[in-house]
């Protein structure tokens, strides 16, 4: 399977909650299949940083608004891994995993402007390429025309002690709770979405079960 199948770029969409284990799964799905790898949370992630970094208070969304339309993202790619600059500064994994912007994101996502500029730029670098991108929305809004869909679940236990392991500070249930009942594109399972639940699976399981219905559709 090749990354553009005639001329439409082959797109993967992999949503879930946080630390279900989707980013993970998605950059190996992306490797195996030569495609690059987008995780869209870091976009927003990346724009929260730039909000807090300006001193923005987060859940003022007329401020953040106001700085969105003066703020420019750069969307690019380095060995097979999507990257943003925002603002002309190009963000790095220790800034993009900060407790402020762990406290921050859902505020700054669960605003409208943000979002349609976010999931426009998503669709552009998406559509120009070929991508697996991982999200709470890739399925159900940035890429709803897409075959290949996927929803990746653990449960809440599960997670949180995923976030534990990796020494990160997170509170799991209250972004859960925000990315769900937000009425801006709210975490959903999307219409034709092979959901797998990786509480009892190992990434090789996982990544094992997606590859196989990307290339076999029929079977799933
Ligand atoms: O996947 P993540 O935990 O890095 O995402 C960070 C936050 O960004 C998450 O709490 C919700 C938001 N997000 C979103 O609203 N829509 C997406 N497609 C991806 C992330």
């Amino acid at each position: 399977m090749q990354p553009m199948e005639g001329k439409d770029p082959l797109i993967i969409a992999i949503d879930g909650p946080a630390a279900s284990g989707k980013s993970t799964v998605a950059r190996r799905v992306a490797a195996e299949l030569g495609l690059v790898f987008v995780s869209s949370g870091e976009m927003y992630r990346a724009f929260a940083w730039w909000v807090t970094s300006k001193r923005v208070d987060p859940s003022d969304a007329v401020a953040v608004v106001d700085l969105l339309v003066r703020t420019d993202f750069v969307c690019g790619e380095k060995e097979g891994l999507g990257t943003v600059a925002v603002g002309g500064v190009p963000m790095t994994r220790a800034e993009l995993s900060a407790p402020e912007v762990n406290a921050a994101v859902s505020a700054v996502a669960a605003i409208p402007e943000v979002r349609e500029r976010l999931v426009a730029e998503q669709r552009r670098y998406g559509l120009e390429r070929g991508v697996v991108m991982e999200g709470r929305d890739i399925g159900s809004v940035v890429f709803p025309d897409t075959p290949h869909k996927f929803y990746i679940d653990a449960s809440p236990e599960v997670r949180e002690a995923r976030r534990r392991a990796e020494g990160i500070a997170d509170s799991i249930a209250k972004r859960d709770r925000i990315d769900s009942s937000r009425s801006a594109s709210p975490l959903v399972v999307p219409d034709g979405a092979l959901v797998v639940d990786s509480s009892e699976l190992s990434v090789d399981e996982v990544v094992a079960r997606v590859l196989a219905a990307v290339r076999e559709p029929a079977r799933r």
